[in-house]
């Protein structure tokens, strides 16, 4: 199965995702995850990737399109979370998917209001150390702000201030929306109410990718 995952920032796509890479034994592949391990390993696309992260806005057309297609080249089945963005890099994965004769079965849009966003992600804290993202309302670590897997002191996203998350949340709507439109034209768009708890939204993903799975 080849899936994207849309939402806007703060919908749930990296939660869900990863159940959804578990259950369906798919790799999950974060553009965003991609960018911050290279941020937090000093790297050269990190030092360029961090100031545009830290405003809100989007790393270039040409990066991203470069990134995602050397991690296509190597899997069969995947999910990708974040990609494409803009309707260029539609554009390029549209060709991409096409030459390496592996296209796109569905795109799942997890929709939320603003303000939900805006109240999730304050609330979000995330491992520095195993990626693990908690939340303080929704799913707490059981010892105060730690990892529950590694223990290591849990952390808030330079990304995750009110304002950034106002900004990138505009960039969505003007950048990601048309992109949503495209899919929807040619019938893959699967929307999903985002605004449920975490569990009756794996719930319904799973529901609806197994009767897909099964055409
Ligand atoms: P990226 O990391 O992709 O950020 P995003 O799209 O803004 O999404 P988030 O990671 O913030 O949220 P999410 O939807 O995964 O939510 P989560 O599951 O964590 O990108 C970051 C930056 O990288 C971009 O701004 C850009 O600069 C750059 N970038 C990345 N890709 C790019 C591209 N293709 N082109 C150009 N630039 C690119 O959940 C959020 C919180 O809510 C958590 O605390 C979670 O526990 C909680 N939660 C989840 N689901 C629920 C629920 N149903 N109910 C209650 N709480 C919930």
């Amino acid at each position: 199965m080849r899936l994207l995952f849309f939402g806007p920032p703060g919908a749930g796509k990296g939660t869900q995702a990863k159940k959804v890479a578990q259950e369906f034994q798919i790799v999950h592949i974060s553009t965003g995850d991609i960018l911050r391990d290279a941020v937090s390993k000093g790297t050269e696309l990190g030092k360029m990737a961090k100031a545009i992260m830290d405003r809100g806005e989007l790393v270039s057309d040409e990066i991203m399109n470069s990134l995602v297609k050397e991690k296509l080249e190597e899997l069969d089945s995947f999910i990708l979370d974040g990609y494409p963005r803009t309707l260029d890099q539609a554009k390029f994965l549209d060709q991409a998917t096409k030459e390496l004769q592996k296209e796109i079965d569905a795109a799942v849009l997890i929709d939320v209001s603003e303000e939900e966003i805006v109240k999730r992600i304050s609330n979000r804290r995330v491992c520095p150390n195993c990626g693990k993202v908690y939340n303080l309302i929704t799913l707490q670590p059981k010892e105060d702000e730690k990892c529950d897997v590694c223990g290591t002191k849990l952390i808030q996203r330079d990304d995750d201030k009110e304002e950034v998350v106002r900004e990138r949340y505009k960039v969505y709507k003007k950048n990601t929306e048309p992109v949503i439109e495209y899919y929807r034209k040619n019938n893959k768009i699967i929307t999903i109410d985002g605004a449920q708890n975490v569990e009756d939204v794996t719930k319904e993903l799973f529901n609806i990718l197994r009767s897909f799975n099964k055409q």
